[in-house]
């Protein structure tokens, strides 16, 4: 795993965005794998800001989230249709016919998750993944537990998931309790892998990930075994703030 080690948070947004901006340099139809939560904000920023500039086309990217809550309606405010779209989607000329998201209202979620997995193989696999990570040590929704899944599946969140999430909802109750997600299979299969983490919340998932173990009490541990992983991480989240 390649670390890069950033002075503050504005380095981790800077340098991802730089990543991704240059993979989609490379190749103009590249899939891109989309995380959500407070992390990427900054990179999201900086991505608009290049193609406000007029250095970055997004025409031709296709793109695929990670998770949506289930069960929730795209409109509310609190999915991750919502933030996507606020964030980064409609200042940016993905198409979007192009644009991927787990639909947290299908009636059939077995049959929404088989469909997303078609979907992903149908565009040939993700180029670049971007993840954050939980301070349970999660990606995506793939909590911690005594297995985890390899494919595109329904789950329940953990208490530590729901807790740290409550912030986005005006009551922890109405945080939903299971969500859509893709696998941790889904997540390895990706060519290239930015992890990003900021603060210190997450300072213990980032050390038990740069030990040598690898368990699915902490999932994102599974990174190890991938030939392309980038940390990127500011002082804190490693441990030495
Ligand atoms: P955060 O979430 O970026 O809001 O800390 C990361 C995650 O839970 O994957």
């Amino acid at each position: 795993m390649e670390i890069l080690l950033c002075n503050g948070y504005d380095e981790i947004s800077e340098k991802a965005a730089a990543i991704l901006a240059d993979t989609v340099k490379e190749n103009p139809a590249a899939v891109l794998g989309m995380a959500t939560g407070s992390t990427p904000e900054g990179m999201y920023k900086r991505l608009i800001e290049r193609y406000e500039a007029g250095t970055l086309d997004f025409s031709a990217v296709e793109t695929f989230n990670l998770d949506e809550y289930y069960p929730l309606a795209a409109e509310n405010e609190q999915s991750y249709h919502y933030y996507m779209n606020e964030k980064l989607f409609k200042h940016i000329n993905v198409k979007p016919e192009r644009i991927h998201i787990l639909n947290g209202e299908a009636k059939d979620a077995d049959a929404e998750c088989k469909a997303y997995s078609n979907a992903i193989a149908a565009a040939g696999g993700i180029d670049l993944q971007i993840l954050g990570i939980g301070e349970n040590g999660h990606i995506g929704f793939n909590e911690p537990g005594e297995y985890l899944h390899a494919d595109v599946h329904k789950t329940a969140l953990t208490e530590s998931t729901v807790n740290a999430n409550a912030r986005f909802f005006a009551t922890r109750d109405e945080v939903p309790r299971y969500a859509l997600t893709v696998g941790i299979g889904d997540i390895l299969r990706a060519k290239k892998i930015l992890l990003l983490a900021s603060g210190k919340a997450k300072a213990n998932a980032i050390r038990a990930l740069l030990d040598d173990r690898i368990t699915t009490s902490l999932p994102a541990s599974l990174l190890k075994t991938h030939p392309n992983v980038v940390l990127i991480c500011d002082r804190a989240a490693f441990g030495e703030e």
